[in-house]
């Protein structure tokens, strides 16, 4: 019986939310999974060198050298099943998935997200831009969200939030880093561990049919 669900991290950037999920691994915070990729669809991202660092692969696949965008999710998809991946983690992955990729792996795909759902999410809303429409907007509470991903943009079924402050005199990236530093690179790790205890119950499940 399969004791360790398959985790690849699809990434973008500077990989903190990546790390927070090496470091737990590490501590055996993730006792049911196993991170065995790290795939980054920008070159040099920093992500990889972490990837790297903790002995863990690390793949760059560029849409530019695919073509079009489907032809782009085609190759990460065969990638991942070529590696029999069972929970594919977004952290930090600044592309969004068509309906056809995400059907390709239903209720196998996690994101994180610096807010609390259904606020300051959808289309075009990462990133720095998060924390400044909650600046803006005034809200005293934001947080971070660890959701399912679907066909919907940050709209899948919420797995775990957590709630931080906004301060006076909060600045975007001061938000940014205490949302992280208090919710995100705590909330993931948990998530990714309770996603992967599910995933088990479902595969031994399957073995019985
Ligand atoms: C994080 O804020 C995450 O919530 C969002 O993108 C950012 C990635 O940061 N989806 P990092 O690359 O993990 O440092």
């Amino acid at each position: 019986m399969k004791d360790k669900v398959r985790i690849a991290v699809l990434v973008s950037g500077g990989g903190t939310n990546l790390q927070a999920l090496i470091d737990a691994q590490m501590a055996g915070k993730i006792p049911h999974g196993e991170i065995v990729t790290v795939i980054s669809n920008k070159e040099g991202a920093f992500a990889l060198e972490r990837a790297r660092n903790a002995g863990i692969e690390a793949v760059t696949i560029l849409k530019a050298d695919c073509g079009s965008k489907e032809e782009f999710e085609d190759v990460i998809g065969d990638s991942l099943e070529f590696r029999k991946i069972d929970l594919i983690v977004l952290a930090g992955f600044l592309a969004v998935l068509s309906e056809d990729f995400v059907k390709r792996f239903p209720n196998r795909i996690i994101n994180i997200h610096p807010s609390l759902i259904p606020s300051f999410c959808g289309d075009g809303m990462y990133g720095l831009k998060v924390h400044n429409a909650a600046l803006a907007r005034g809200v005293k509470v934001t947080g971070a969200t660890v959701h399912y991903v679907n066909e919907i943009t940050d709209g899948g079924e919420i797995i775990l939030q957590k709630a931080v402050d906004i301060l006076p005199g909060d600045t975007p990236a001061t938000l940014q880093k205490r949302v992280m530093e208090e919710a995100e690179w705590k909330l993931l790790p948990q998530a990714t561990e309770i996603v992967c205890q599910k995933i088990l119950k479902e595969i031994s499940a399957d073995e019985y049919l």
